[in-house]
């Protein structure tokens, strides 16, 4: 007789020994098959846990037999009773006090040996575990990491219900949107040469939610754009986007912490403290380097452009000549890091630009201080007042960097954070809530020869600044604000600008000509033309906030189908070449050099000659 496995009673997680004596039916996975002198013990998962079954020769001969074909990743129903485990209890198992004596076994699909075991400690490549996803999916971890991303998502529609929000969706087939990164085309079939843009962010379709008059409005929703992909990046993504009309910044921060604070509750158990921090996007690049500080730990940079200049170092010199300045890190006990370490990481600082690392160690000499080792001959004249303006004492390493602020910042970030993990200096189970604020709202970008909005250009200068749009626009502040953990960008947002002359001007000095911004944002200059209301918002990078409570590395862990860092799907083998017939349809041919490319590929290798080479 068939068990009936659309009739489960529990699911794998649940058994404790209040159950002893209960007839259950239960279902799942092969986890281990064990062997035990005649006894057969298999311990059965599903996604809610595992249970320990055990198969006895003498009482249930026949439930035996088939047992003992059952090999891992085997999918079966059984049923039985329940009984207590005696001395052999589990204590790391919820169900460890329980196991249960089966009667009847059910063979529902027999596996092939999996390419690797469904386990958390995996061995397998990221590129094998993510071709056979499915297969990764079924370890206990990723099933906990999806079930917090429910509870993610789940608290943030609530909260955002009960606040008077409507989720309204906007289109994924559209024209190019203005966040900075390069578009995912698709070619229209109907108009052909035309190509809709998948959004980068809804941003535009929010203001005009707001000119309609939704007043508040948050989607959770895919965004996609095509840029160098990172640990915590991915070419689609979800953010939770909302908008709100009729307020300040201090309101989006206020309701943005509001959510946080039930993300924290809801998704992991941890009640965060209100108000989270502030910072002027001026302050943390100054004492941090980078605007998303991580300040779980110090090293904090400081300015000794005046002391650098009084000595004969030539780095030094040539840096202040060009008008730049010198920044250094004074690292406590950091004598102990060894001259493999420092070399090693100059060695890396030079792959993001750096001509080197020029470091140094304090020692005690005659009841003061005296530098030694690396750099310090060049700094004999100034040892003394450096030391004291830095308040660095025997047995701290100095590290230093020349050149323009961006150069300092950019190193001296890199540095403080490698040594942050090398020294071990990030205590565990801090969840450091930082709002950066502040920010410009155009930067000057030197290659171009022209400024570019540091969010986007829809945002805000803030009011006392206004003044300046014309005389200086550099220095005008944004009405923008970042939402930081732990040194991660979590969230982004600003008050819109909602009057025309406004966003003309800021147009205008970003060289945004009349006729480009026509023909991008016609429709949202025209929407500002009928009465638009004052409006801000902000969106959350979703997967990042399940990255961060999951306490996973990286995003590829808590998107179900990921691509790898050459945005491509190892599962479906997306993208893909598709056939010439496709192609003339949408009126689209390959450049010759492509086509050629693609037959010798596809000659020498397999089904998408697109995927051959890796590099992840
Ligand atoms: P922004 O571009 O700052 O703002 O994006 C908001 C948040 O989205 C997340 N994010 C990403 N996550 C994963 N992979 C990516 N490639 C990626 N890019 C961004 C980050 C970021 O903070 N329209 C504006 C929001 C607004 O002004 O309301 C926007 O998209 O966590």
């Amino acid at each position: 007789m068939a068990v009936a496995y659309n009739k489960r009673t529990h699911r794998n997680g649940a058994l404790r020994s209040e159950h002893v004596g209960q007839d259950v039916l239960l279902t799942g996975w092969v986890n281990t098959y064990r062997d035990h002198g005649g006894m057969v013990f298999i311990d059965l998962r599903d996604a809610d846990g595992v249970t320990q079954l055990k198969f006895n020769p003498q009482t249930d001969p026949q439930a035996h037999e088939t047992a003992r074909a059952l090999r891992n990743e085997d999918v079966i129903a059984v049923s039985g009773t329940v009984a207590p485990r005696g001395e052999n209890v589990n204590p790391k198992l919820p169900t460890g006090e329980i196991e249960v004596n089966i009667h009847e076994v059910d063979l529902l699909a027999k596996a092939d040996t999996p390419p690797f075991e469904i386990q958390d400690h995996v061995e397998a490549s990221e590129e094998l575990r993510l071709k056979h996803r499915y297969l990764d999916l079924r370890r206990p971890r990723m099933q906990k990491i999806f079930q917090l991303r429910h509870r993610i998502s789940k608290a943030i529609r609530d909260y955002f219900d009960q606040n008077g929000f409507i989720e309204i969706e906007t289109p994924f087939m559209t024209k190019s949107t203005p966040e900075g990164a390069r578009d995912y085309l698709v070619p229209s079939r109907v108009q052909q040469g035309s190509f809709y843009a998948l959004p980068q962010s809804p941003q535009i379709f929010k203001q005009l939610l707001m000119i309609a008059g939704f007043d508040r409005y948050a989607q959770i929703v895919r965004c996609f754009r095509d840029e160098d992909l990172r640990a915590d990046r991915q070419p689609e993504f979800t953010q939770l986007d909302m908008e709100m009309s009729f307020v300040q910044a201090e309101d989006v921060m206020d309701t943005v912490e509001g959510c946080v604070v039930k993300i924290f509750k809801d998704g992991i158990g941890v009640d965060v403290k209100r108000p989270f921090l502030r910072m002027t996007e001026e302050e943390a690049m100054n004492r941090f380097g980078i605007d998303r500080p991580d300040t779980r730990f110090g090293l904090e940079l400081q300015d000794i452009t005046d002391l650098a200049d009084q000595t004969e170092f030539k780095v030094f010199k040539d840096a202040i000549a060009a008008g730049g300045m010198v920044k250094c890190i004074v690292v406590p006990g950091g004598e102990s890091l060894t001259r493999k370490i420092t070399d090693g990481l100059a060695e890396e600082i030079k792959g993001i630009g750096a001509g080197g690392l020029p470091v140094t160690k304090v020692t005690a000499k005659d009841g003061g201080v005296e530098l030694a080792t690396g750099v310090a001959k060049f700094l004999q004249p100034v040892q003394g007042p450096l030391c004291e303006k830095l308040g660095a004492g025997p047995g701290d390493a100095i590290f230093f960097a020349a050149g323009s602020f961006a150069e300092v910042c950019k190193y001296l970030h890199f540095t403080r954070s490698r040594l942050a993990e090398i020294m071990e200096l990030i205590p565990e189970g801090l969840w450091n809530l930082l709002w950066v604020v502040d920010f410009p709202l155009m930067a000057w970008d030197e290659e171009e020869g022209r400024f570019f909005s540091t969010h986007h250009p829809f945002t805000a200068p803030r009011d006392e600044d206004l003044p300046l749009l014309d005389s200086d626009p550099g220095k005008v502040r944004a009405k923008a604000y970042d939402l930081v953990l732990n040194g991660m960008e979590m969230a982004g947002g600003s008050i819109r600008i909602h009057r025309q002359d406004v966003q003309h001007t800021v147009f205008e000095k970003l060289g945004i000509s009349e006729e480009e911004a026509q023909a991008k944002f016609e429709h949202l200059l025209e929407a500002l033309r009928y009465g638009a209301p004052p409006h801000g918002g902000i969106a959350f990078g979703l997967d990042r906030w399940v990255m961060s409570l999951a306490d996973v590395p990286s995003i590829r862990d808590v998107i179900a189908y990921p691509k790898t860092q050459r945005a491509v799907c190892p599962l479906t083998e997306a993208p893909a070449p598709v056939v010439d017939e496709q192609l003339r349809e949408l009126g689209l041919d390959l450049r010759p050099e492509i086509k050629a490319k693609l037959e010798r590929k596809q000659a020498t290798g397999g089904s998408n000659p697109v995927h051959r080479a890796h590099d992840e």
